[in-house]
């Protein structure tokens, strides 16, 4: 079996739709709402080919070609609002993520054959657990109605954390990605307890109890790899910093602290994920283009002339 694979050789039967990963569009824009709006108009068919046959189609030919600024869930999680749209496409989100963390620690283990034994068996069960939380995400899907493949698959999560060396790897994966994961599970429990969904609220505090562990294995670990070599050390953390911002796309990262610090993040490490600066636009300027993006592409729809941004 082949070793280091790349995330365009993640196999998916028949139901998944992959989207390309538009993360390095997004961080290449400019903080500037008319010029978002521009770019975002000239490659609006091409967008739309990428949710062509899922349940975004509908929602594009709604909002138009900013659509995901104003459903997305990613980024900086809200306690009490989303839609059922929004849940929706976190939850799907999220069950993509759990299928690629599986994957990322069964590729871990096959990839470092060399490793010390308790690391495999670290690596070992966390396959066990995060296919468990693939089982419990498929249930949450069916408790609010959605379908594996209703929504692309981006592997964005897949794509940044997976590195050839073994102190990069359990960094990019075992504390970034996992370590996303907490800030997102622990707004998904506050989610649910608002809503009195103790279905929600439960079932994800459970799944949250094994990321710590995952994080902890990727703080413990890293210490490991790198221990008497300052200089792998130094490329850890370059590499963590690197993963964490881009993983705070929009900025404002609302992180778990109180379950970062037991998996054994530093507060100075969260500090510094907190106070991360947005990579490209901020999400007020996000904002701001989706909805002139809607408000445009619903004004075409109604049939109304709706001049370029350059004539105005
Ligand atoms: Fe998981
Ligand atoms: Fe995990």
């Amino acid at each position: 079996m082949k070793r280091f694979i790349s995330h365009e050789e993640l196999a998916r039967d028949r139901r998944f739709k992959r989207a390309r990963n538009g993360n390095a569009l997004l961080q290449s824009l400019p903080d500037d709402v008319d010029q978002i709006v521009q770019i975002f108009e000239s490659i609006a068919p091409k967008l739309r080919q990428r949710v062509a046959g899922t349940s975004l189609e509908a929602v594009f030919d709604d909002l138009g070609p900013g659509f995901q600024f104003l459903t997305s869930s990613g980024g900086k999680q809200s306690k009490d609002e989303r839609s059922p749209l929004q849940l929706k496409i976190q939850l799907h989100g999220i069950f993509v993520g759990e299928l690629q963390a599986l994957e990322a620690a069964g590729r871990t283990l096959w990839d470092f054959p060399d490793a010390p034994w308790d690391f495999k068996m670290n690596m070992a069960r966390q396959c066990w657990d995060e296919g468990r939380h693939v089982q419990i995400f498929e249930k949450l899907m069916d408790h609010v109605g959605v379908e594996i493949g209703e929504f692309p698959e981006s592997t964005f999560l897949f794509e940044t954390s997976c590195h050839d060396d073994p102190a990069l790897r359990v960094t990019g994966v075992n504390r970034c990605l996992e370590g996303l994961a907490c800030d997102v599970f622990r707004s998904l429990i506050d989610y649910g307890k608002q809503i009195d969904d103790s279905i929600i609220e439960q079932a994800v505090d459970f799944v949250l109890a094994d990321e710590l562990t995952h994080v902890r294995f990727g703080s413990e670990w890293v210490k490991e790899f790198t221990r008497n070599d300052p200089e792998r050390q130094a490329r850890a953390k370059a590499f963590q910093r690197e993963t964490d911002r881009a993983f705070s796309f929009g900025g404002a990262r609302e992180v778990a602290r109180e379950e970062r610090l037991e998996a054994g993040f530093s507060e100075e490490e969260l500090d510094e994920i907190e106070s991360m600066g947005a990579v490209g636009p901020s999400r007020a300027t996000l904002l701001l283009a989706a909805e002139t993006l809607r408000d445009r592409h619903r004004a075409r729809t109604r049939g109304e002339n709706v001049a370029p941004l350059t004539e105005r």
